[in-house]
């Protein structure tokens, strides 16, 4: 069984021909991080465009990476849900026509359960574990969309149990990075530049919001951050405005800055670690609900260094496997 897998939701065009939902014989990514670059975040519209521009040739790209063709094509999977309503537009149209045109079945894929499946796929060679032996287990998505813990019965027996009320994870650590100057996207930079830091020079908050809650919320952190590395605002000025900023981030040094980016990524990743370990002694705690087999994670943010030393020991610790995408299908692909 041969499917054209396709990705369009935010600023990557991506096509994937994976054979018997396991083994991926190509995974073609057109990245549009320079067109957004300038903005400092993603513009949907020029994300839409650049997608009909790209989707053929990557599509054409991935099938002779597999060295195959339209005809030996068994389905088409396209994600179709959520995104950027433009950038997903491009893709179902495009995935639809193709589909009507060879008569295969057309299979529309929820990004985030795609994310929490990630972790199942290999690049080189059929993988050896049982994917089913591994269920039920506790998923989490970290993404610059998403932020969400959920219980998984199967690839797409899910049921989220908390998520962000605010931002996601990536965009606190995009955000971040255009508060220090660090380019688009901050998240990959941050990770980098973090090993640089001293992590406990800023005691930036870790948000557990109420004592049971399995929810998520980085707006705190973020402007702990905007005020280290900018002062206080002044006064407010004249019609209510507010005020300028002290100073910015080229006043700090490139240790003061890695400080911050080291300082911010440990709070990130322990609200992300706390969480999941009150989501498994809730779960502990149900007699009604088989014992977790695993953690799955998924998502851009689950390439991030310190979060999977951390899971791996959180996973060491509760004697559950822990299932991390391989780090070139950690991102949009
Ligand atoms: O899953 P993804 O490609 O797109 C969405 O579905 O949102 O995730 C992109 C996010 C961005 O916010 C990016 O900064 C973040 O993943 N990211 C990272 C790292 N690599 C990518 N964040 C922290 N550390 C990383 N190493
Ligand atoms: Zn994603």
């Amino acid at each position: 069984m041969l499917i054209l897998g396709i990705e369009s939701s935010c600023d990557e065009t991506a096509a994937a021909i994976v054979a018997d939902g396991r083994t991926v014989r190509a995974n073609v990514i057109a990245s549009q991080h320079e067109l957004h670059e300038e903005y400092g975040g993603v513009v949907p519209e020029i994300a839409s465009r650049a997608h009909a521009e790209r989707i053929l040739p990557v599509i054409d790209r991935a099938l002779a990476e597999a060295d195959t063709s339209l005809d030996a094509i068994d389905a088409i999977a396209i994600g179709h849900r959520p995104g950027l309503i433009g950038s997903l537009l491009v893709g179902v149209a495009g995935a639809k026509a193709l589909a009507w045109a060879l008569g295969t079945p057309l299979i529309g894929v929820d990004h985030l359960h795609a994310h929490l499946y990630a972790p199942f796929l290999a690049s080189r060679g059929v993988p050896d574990r049982d994917a089913a032996t591994l269920y039920p287990a506790l998923g989490l998505v970290v993404s610059g969309g998403h932020t969400a813990i959920y219980r998984v019965e199967s690839p797409l027996g899910i049921t989220r149990l908390g998520a962000t009320i605010d931002d996601a994870i990536g965009e606190a650590f995009d955000k971040v990075g255009a508060i220090l100057g660090l380019g688009h996207p901050g998240g990959p930079i941050i990770d980098r530049l973090s090993f640089e830091g001293d992590d406990h020079a800023h005691d930036f908050p870790v948000s557990t919001l109420d004592r049971d809650s399995l929810d998520f919320s980085f707006s705190g952190v973020k402007t702990s951050v905007l005020y280290a590395v900018r002062g206080k605002p002044q006064r407010r000025g004249a019609g209510g405005r507010a005020g300028a900023f002290e100073r910015d981030h080229t006043d700090l040094s490139e240790q003061e800055k890695a400080d911050v980016a080291a300082s911010f990524q440990r709070a990130a990743v322990a609200a992300i670690t706390i969480k999941l370990g009150r989501a498994l002694d809730r779960w502990g705690a149900d007699p009604s609900l088989p014992a977790p087999r695993s953690l799955i994670v998924g998502g851009g943010v689950s390439a991030n260094s310190r979060l999977r030393h951390e899971l791996a020991h959180l996973a060491l610790d509760r004697r559950i496997e822990l299932l991390l995408p391989p780090m070139d299908l950690c991102l949009d692909n």
